[in-house]
């Protein structure tokens, strides 16, 4: 059998996941899938063909056309296209055809990091690491409006802080798979952590219990 290895990691929008698990996938030479985008490419392609969000049987055929490996960031990325995927990500028979494509992914060598809200819990339970990153809603609202800010544009804080304390309570009341940390998660709180500190905790992380593994 060949061996596949798999970082989980789970957490709100605005948490650092993406890029902690960027930077995991570099380090560790894994395949890397920012699950969030495929939520997001069945809510743009309802946008697209001017279809309701809960058109339930629309979702389903577009998430069915998914293509993992054809997942644009640049036409996903948008705060619009995010809002909706968080609509259309409730919807267990969506989240049954994206899952088995997640978990498809996870079982190709050399293995991958998966990033999502329900990786370590549904996805991929059997997980070799499971991260939950998080960090406070203001933190997280703050980051925002500084990447904002940082290709010129304006925001207000307050309507970005209302927007993710409901985005959160979206993820984490939903029925099916709601956000939260796997019993076994290693919690990564960057509220107060910059992502090269929360790199450094997850690599001390993942390289114990490698070393474990190699002396076992
Ligand atoms: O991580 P993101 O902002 O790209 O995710 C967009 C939405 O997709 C998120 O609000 C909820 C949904 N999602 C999910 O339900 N399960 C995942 N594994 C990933 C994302």
């Amino acid at each position: 059998m060949t061996h596949t290895f798999t970082i989980a990691i789970d957490g709100p929008a605005g948490a650092g996941k993406g890029t902690l698990a960027r930077r995991l996938a570099d380090h560790y030479r894994l395949n890397l899938l920012d699950t969030g985008l495929t939520y997001r490419a069945v809510a743009y392609a309802l946008i697209q063909h001017a279809l309701p969000l809960d058109n339930v049987s629309a979702a389903e055929t577009a998430a069915r056309q998914v293509d993992l490996a054809k997942l644009d960031r640049a036409v996903l990325s948008t705060h619009a296209v995010g809002e909706a995927a968080s609509k259309v990500a409730v919807y267990p028979t969506v989240r049954r055809i994206l899952v088995e494509k997640q978990r498809d992914f996870a079982k190709t060598p050399p293995g991958a990091v998966l990033d999502g809200r329900d990786i370590g819990t549904v996805v991929c339970p059997d997980a070799d690491i499971k991260l939950y990153v998080t960090a406070s809603a203001e933190v997280r609202a703050q980051r925002r409006l500084s990447e904002i800010e940082s290709i010129g544009g304006t925001a207000d804080f307050t309507e970005i802080l209302a927007d993710i304390v409901r985005r959160d309570e979206r993820d984490m009341s939903r029925a099916d798979s709601p956000l939260k940390p796997a019993a076994d998660a290693h919690l990564l709180d960057t509220s107060e952590m910059a992502i090269e500190a929360a790199f450094l905790a997850a690599m001390a992380i993942i390289d114990d219990v490698l070393a474990k593994r190699d002396n076992a």
